[in-house]
């Protein structure tokens, strides 16, 4: 006998129940309604004789398999916590979204106002915006802020809107940036910010209109202290007669990671922020998207500036849909996600691996060059079992790697560890992946 749905299914992802449309599921539910000319047709329009309305399972069995091998090869992939592909549950919730034009109609999509509407609840900010990723909240929130050069953004070294966006910021806001080097290794402290930020007043220096910050930052904690110490001390600080206060922008690509690590009030730690862009598509899960939040009237200006960036869309209803199922489900799996990652980091000091940097959030770096194993060797170990990693040796979990996945990497890993110091001859070809 063919296996149902259901036992295919692995046990954390909820049963599916198979729906057939049926094209009386698509007649309006008041069939007195004026305007209707005849049975199932409303308007002029008969919704039973629409061309691509048929009698077919929403889900079924080919496409239920090729999920679940999506679902297995990305429980082994420890590239990105971008690779996460739909659960079951989201993709019932794409197939019962609405299908507004977010563009033309006035309301906008309701599946994407409900996403905006949950972020808005979350994070206690007055309004929310979709984007289509990352890149473009945290572009679109910068260009927002920043009204008129001669200006500049301090930020981290490392930040992603500064070193891995294309080098937006210059072309989009015509800004600068003043890069700082954290003094204690680890994040911005008001200390740092201080030291670096520029003033109005000397020709030769554009002065700083943002401070951006990131949490997590490649998995390590932005503690909420310093959070308020640096906004503090930024929001007060003296600026031109008509200038608007510096702006605190926040990446928060990762926020609920770092937020769940740490264990601080989520809307406590946005209170620090003008604006904040978080992405959908990292530890949460979703296929896709970011929300931007702020002000009711940053979030109306930053409108036109997603138009003008071409993130306009039409039916994200679908999209949005898989975003807030994504929340609801994964949010309380990431202190689990946390505890694997923590766990496999211990087996991997245990073998002689060096951490670079502390394991707060979903993240191991590596420091492959420290321990001397080639970054090809260390691709191709994981290959050999099954697990996909990044040459850089940096490892990401996210709430689809298993305990076993977790485990196969670990024996990888010490595998490798064994023969780099039994003197086996490693693979040393050049490779590319990830941030190499
Ligand atoms: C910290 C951080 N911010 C922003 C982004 C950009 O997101 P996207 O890839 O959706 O543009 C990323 C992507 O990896 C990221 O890691």
């Amino acid at each position: 006998m063919a296996p149902s749905i259901n036992d295919i299914l692995p046990e954390q992802y909820a049963p599916l129940e198979v729906k057939s449309l049926k094209s009386r599921d698509l007649r309006p539910s008041d069939e007195s309604s004026e305007g209707q000319t005849e049975r199932g047709a409303v308007g002029g329009y008969d919704a039973t004789s629409a061309p691509n309305v048929q009698e077919m399972p929403l889900f079924n069995m080919p496409s239920m398999q090729k999920l679940r091998q999506a679902q297995w090869r990305v429980e082994h992939d420890f590239r990105s916590d971008t690779v996460t592909v739909p659960t079951v549950n989201m993709m019932q919730a794409m197939i019962e979204s609405s299908f507004q034009d977010d563009m033309y109609d006035a309301e906008g999509d309701e599946s994407v106002n409900r996403l905006q509407d949950r972020l808005v609840e979350l994070t206690g900010k007055e309004a929310a915006m979709w984007a289509l990723s990352g890149t473009m909240g945290n572009q679109i929130c910068l260009r927002n802020h920043l009204t008129q050069p001669p200006h500049s953004v301090l930020l981290d070294h490392r930040a992603h809107v500064h070193c891995w966006e294309s080098g937006a910021l210059p072309v989009m806001s015509q800004a600068s940036v003043t890069q700082v080097h954290p003094k204690n290794g680890l994040h911005l402290t008001v200390e740092d910010v201080k030291k670096h930020i520029i003033a109005d007043g000397n020709i030769h220096f554009p002065p700083t209109r943002v401070v951006s910050l990131e949490n997590s930052l490649s998995g390590t904690i932005l503690p909420l202290k310093d959070a308020k110490e640096i906004s503090e001390f930024v929001r007060n600080y003296p600026v031109e007669e008509g200038q608007r206060p510096i702006a605190m922008h926040l990446d928060g690509a990762r926020l609920f990671d770092a937020i769940a690590a740490e264990g601080v009030d989520l809307k406590e730690y946005c209170a620090c922020f003008d604006s904040i862009s978080i992405c959908l598509a990292k530890g949460l899960g979703a296929p896709m998207g970011s929300v931007i939040v702020g002000s009711k009237k940053f979030i109306n200006r930053a409108k036109y500036f997603r138009k003008m960036f071409g993130g306009g869309t039409r039916q994200p209803g679908m999209m949005a849909a898989a975003a807030l199922s994504s929340i609801e489900y994964t949010m309380p799996l990431l202190p689990r996600v946390h505890a694997l990652t923590r766990q496999t980091a211990e087996s991997l000091r245990k073998v002689g691996y060096t951490i670079s940097l502390p394991v707060q959030t979903n993240m191991i770096v590596l420091d492959l060059e420290n321990d001397g194993i080639p970054p090809a060797a260390f691709v191709d170990y994981g290959k050999r079992a099954e697990v996909s990693l990044f040459p850089t040796g940096r490892l990401v979990f996210h709430h689809q790697i298993s305990p076993e996945a977790a485990a196969k990497l670990v024996n990888a890993l010490t595998r490798l560890m064994e023969d780099k110091n039994a003197g086996v001859a490693l693979e040393t070809r050049k490779v590319t992946g990830g941030y190499i």
